[in-house]
């Protein structure tokens, strides 16, 4: 089966078909998969527990799909391209036999050092090859891979690794961002110092900053690949994984306090990221694709790593950031390697459009012929822009909406089947069931209306379990409404039945694409010895999409308020990294609360968002006039 839509009518019918026999389409997309072992059944679920269960029965290992399949025909295909963040240090590029052998190799590292199927091994690691080889050589052996974003705090590091109880840590002496060195090692020693289940480290060279390593505790990456190569044992045969096996935990933010680990599986994911990447992108043999995304988030997991190596793409993989050594870069990366197909977030966009044309000047985009915007809503000036500057008017663009717990896009043109609508993630993929519910969970039929987006039939990549805590599964995704997929966003869906998402109608914030508690960062406020009460939420903000709000009680120890505010900065970025740091924190003597002692966000969102004539109904509060302090004061 050719996996790629052609036509906006094959689209609909392609579309009609996998609604209406669900397992039988999957069942041929799945086909187009190296398996060890086919299923036995396609699709076993509910909602209600949730239980669900795609191709059981099946064997397979994803890296097999993403490497030793391509070894025949497309051996010397690059599959990955690698560019450092220093554009003085040269590029790397790994063919799929040398991505192959180099994760066989370090699967081999693993296993020296003690690792095997089922055990959880953290990765902290730069946006490196490395990071990628580490990621699939967990795979390889049947490890869970739980990827912590570089710039997570050592706190955030130690909660992840002791929710999954992971037994081994792969991180680099330290990590190059910009004109930042992170010292991702000594972050992993200070984490660690919580942490019971770790045993073994593995640490990269790549910045050279001096490390203290712990005898009996940490290795080097380089040393033990020498062990490897001495021993001879190049090769390291694929795990025979159940497709319902575990494939990694991702942790993300909801709307209570502690981040909650995704768990994602081997067959319905490989299937899903793979189906999605070559039918969004229509990925084409020898085209270059670029994703600026961090593998530490799902997007690097789902279109860095599994899809695009699964259908066997050449990624260009980028370690630094936009605006370094200047707001260039990403074009001259374009230029450089070529790239057709580029994938990044509106955050990124805002960001290089508001340097102006200076930094497009003389650089050669012609390469580029299609885009992609992820993780937040793209307002209308910026698709324009990307679509005018970036695109020449001839890209088009794939505004994709989904989420960690998905696996992969759900919500998405067709990169040049589908019609686009500047804003508008458009129409669901083959297999995505979406409906849009009012308060009381009733199903809002119709076009022209908006509601809360649910799904109501699985797909292959939705989420299985929150790690080590089912009930949370349940009460998170498939308590609020009945037999669905609640997904936490607000969505519209206009005449034509197309969907633009609105944003979060939880206590959830999108910050540059990063998604953010607000009770996290409360606690993590809280921790200051200073604060009594805190209350955070979001505000509109230019470049960010989403900034931090911080309302703040203070306590009558604090005598000097601009040290206290420097010192819950640090706080925050302390507990859960520099992400999650307030933009505006606002003193205040109260918070508006019911009598039931609720505090009524709305009405902080409000102020925050400078909305103060439309407050709405005050009148149940504790006490109105705490109101009116906070709005004098508002910022
Ligand atoms: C939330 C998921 C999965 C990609 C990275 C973010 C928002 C994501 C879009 C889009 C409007 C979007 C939603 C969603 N979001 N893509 N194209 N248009 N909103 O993954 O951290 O799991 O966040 O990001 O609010 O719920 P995530």
């Amino acid at each position: 089966m050719n996996l790629q839509i052609k036509s906006f009518d094959e689209y609909k019918r392609v579309y009609e078909y996998s609604v209406n026999e669900p397992e039988k389409f999957w069942a041929e997309v799945a086909s187009s998969f190296t398996w060890k072992k086919r299923w036995n059944s396609v699709l076993e679920w509910n909602f209600k527990e949730p239980n669900i269960k795609w191709f059981q029965g099946a064997t397979l290992n994803i890296t097999e799909n993403c490497l030793d399949r391509h070894l025949e025909n497309n051996a010397d295909t690059p599959a990955i391209i690698w560019e450092p963040n220093d554009p003085e240090e040269h590029h790397r590029v790994l063919s799929y036999r040398q991505l192959h052998d180099k994760v066989c190799q370090f699967a081999n590292v693993l296993k020296n050092n003690g690792a095997k199927k089922g055990d959880r091994i953290c990765i902290y690691l730069p946006m490196v090859p490395e990071l990628a080889i580490a990621v699939l050589a967990c795979a390889r052996i049947g490890a869970v891979h739980s990827v912590v974003f570089g710039g997570f705090s050592a706190q955030s590091i130690a909660d992840r690794i002791n929710d999954a109880a992971c037994s081994l840590v792969i991180t680099a002496d330290g990590g190059f961002r910009g004109n930042k060195n992170i010292p991702l090692k000594d972050i992993i020693d200070d984490a660690l110092v919580q942490c019971q289940s770790v045993d073994k480290v593995i640490v990269l060279t790549r910045s050279r900053t001096p490390i203290s390593m712990i005898k009996g505790r940490d290795v080097w990456w380089e040393d033990e690949i020498k062990k490897v190569e001495t021993q001879g044992n190049p090769d390291c045969p694929a795990e025979e994984m159940d497709a319902e096996d575990m494939l990694f935990v991702l942790y993300t933010s909801g709307s209570t306090g502690k981040p909650k680990g995704v768990v994602h599986t081997c067959g319905g994911y490989m299937v899903y990221a793979g189906y999605t990447f070559a039918n969004v992108f229509q990925y084409q043999p020898g085209e270059v694709y670029f994703c600026t995304a961090d593998i530490g988030w799902i997007t690097g997991h789902s279109y860095i790593v599994y899809g695009p190596l699964s259908q066997g793409a050449t990624n260009v993989m980028f370690e630094g950031i936009p605006t370094y050594p200047d707001a260039g870069r990403f074009w001259d990366i374009v230029e450089k390697h070529k790239v057709n197909i580029l994938y990044t977030a509106p955050t990124a966009i805002r960001s290089l459009m508001s340097f102006g044309d200076e930094p497009l000047k003389g650089k050669d985009l012609s390469s580029i012929k299609k885009l992609g915007s992820v993780g937040e809503p793209i307002n209308e000036e910026a698709w324009h822009w990307y679509d005018e500057k970036i695109g020449a008017k001839n890209a088009p663009i794939v505004d994709t909406w989904w989420q960690t717990e998905n696996g992969g896009i759900m919500i998405s043109p067709i990169a040049g089947v589908t019609p686009t609508k500047p804003g508008y993630a458009t129409l669901p993929l083959p297999g995505i069931q979406p409906v849009l519910v009012d308060e009381n969970g009733k199903e809002i039929e119709g076009n022209g209306v908006s509601g809360n987006l649910c799904i109501k039939f699985p797909w292959p990549g939705i989420i299985r379990t929150t790690y080590g805590d089912h009930e949370r599964c349940r009460q998170t995704y498939f308590s609020t409404y009945e037999n669905m997929y609640f997904t936490g966003d607000g969505c519209l869906r206009d005449e034509d039945g197309y969907y633009r998402i609105t944003g979060r109608v939880d206590d959830v914030l999108n910050v540059s694409g990063h998604r953010i508690g607000t009770a996290e960062v409360e606690n993590a406020i809280n921790m200051h010895s200073d604060v009594v009460e805190s209350a955070v939420v979001g505000y509109p903000h230019e470049i960010k999409g989403q900034g931090v709000y911080a309302y703040v009680i203070l306590g009558t120890s604090s005598h000097d308020k601009e040290l206290t505010r420097k010192n819950i900065l640090q706080t925050v970025t302390r507990i859960i990294g520099a992400i999650a740091k307030p933009d505006k924190i606002q003193f205040v003597t109260g918070l508006p609360k019911t009598r039931s002692g609720k505090i009524m966000r709305r009405i902080l969102r409000k102020i925050a968002e400078g909305d103060t004539a439309n407050l709405g109904d005050t009148s149940t509060l504790l006490d109105p006039a705490v109101v009116e302090e906070i709005k004098e004061g508002a910022l």
